[in-house]
């Protein structure tokens, strides 16, 4: 059953800096996603996704609905969930093996010495165990974007919420995250809801695609990705096969139509 963590009827509105109007951003919505799964939203610009992963995460107030994990209601962030955001997010004034260690400073199933040792596992994972005593302000955006996904990844969250995590790396860089996702996905059997505008990510990485509508975001259509090509078979290197290329250009067909609407709205 698709309920290990259950988003029930949320929706968001904004209002206005003057508080006369309002924006619908997120429509009642209603989601369930399995332990272990691995969740791709796709959709719009602006539709509302960041909202909705903040609204997820716990950083970001709903009008209605509720969220629950494990059976638990939830209210506010706390660390089952670790979130990877669009931007780069590091402190400065540590090391980059010292930011990526932060992310294990609550953790209580690891001894301190693991956690250095779990440090080092997560920099080494995303190529950066060259830099590990370089401040994050002498990296990168793309070398800052890797620490604080290193960094999550190190937290062991039980839900990772990623928003764009590969939107600023470069192609090599970003191919070797994905592969390094899918295996953390397979081994750890970790729950994620990763956001992206990339299609051929949405398919590589998917078990399942959620498209979204313009603004107000709503679930326009659901692909169950492995019941296309299995991810065995994406993980192996079936990116060329026909039934790939396929569900490309039906989830292109699909995007294209709705940013066309979003264009006639604007
Ligand atoms: N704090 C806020 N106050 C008012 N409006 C906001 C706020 N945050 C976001 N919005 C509006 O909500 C809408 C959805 O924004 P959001 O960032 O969730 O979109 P998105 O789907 O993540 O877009 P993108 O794909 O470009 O990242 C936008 O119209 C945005 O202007
Ligand atoms: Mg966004």
């Amino acid at each position: 059953m698709k309920n290990f963590l259950e988003i029930e009827d949320i929706a968001k509105t904004y209002l206005s800096d003057d508080g006369k109007s309002e924006t619908k951003v997120v429509l009642p919505l209603s989601l369930g996603i399995d332990e272990g799964e691995m969740v791709m939203f796709l959709g719009p610009s602006g539709c509302g996704k960041t909202t909705l992963m903040r609204i997820i995460g716990g950083l970001e107030t709903r009008d209605r609905g509720s969220i629950r994990l494990a059976g638990d209601e939830l209210d506010g962030p706390d660390r089952r969930r670790g979130m990877v955001f669009q931007s780069y997010s590091s402190f400065p004034w540590l090391s980059v093996r010292d930011n990526i260690k932060f992310g294990t400073r609550y953790r209580t199933d690891v001894s301190a010495a693991e956690k250095d040792d779990i440090a080092d596992h997560y920099m080494a994972m995303v190529g950066l165990s060259k830099y590990a005593d370089f401040y994050t302000n002498r990296i990168s955006g793309g070398m800052r974007q890797r620490v604080a996904i290193a960094r999550t990844l190190a937290s062991s969250p039980d839900v990772l919420l990623m928003d764009e995590p590969f939107g600023a790396l470069d192609a090599l860089t970003r191919e070797h995250l994905q592969f390094q996702l899918m295996d953390i996905n397979t081994s750890e059997k970790k729950t994620t809801v990763f956001v992206t505008h990339d299609v051929e990510e949405a398919i590589l990485l998917a078990n399942r695609i959620i498209i979204f509508s313009s603004r107000p975001a709503r679930i326009i259509r659901e692909i169950d990705v492995d019941a296309v090509i299995p991810a065995e078979d994406r993980r192996n290197g079936v990116a060329d096969s026909k039934t790939f290329f396929d569900l490309r250009t039906e989830v292109h067909d699909i995007i294209r139509q709705e940013y066309a609407h979003t264009l006639e709205d604007a």
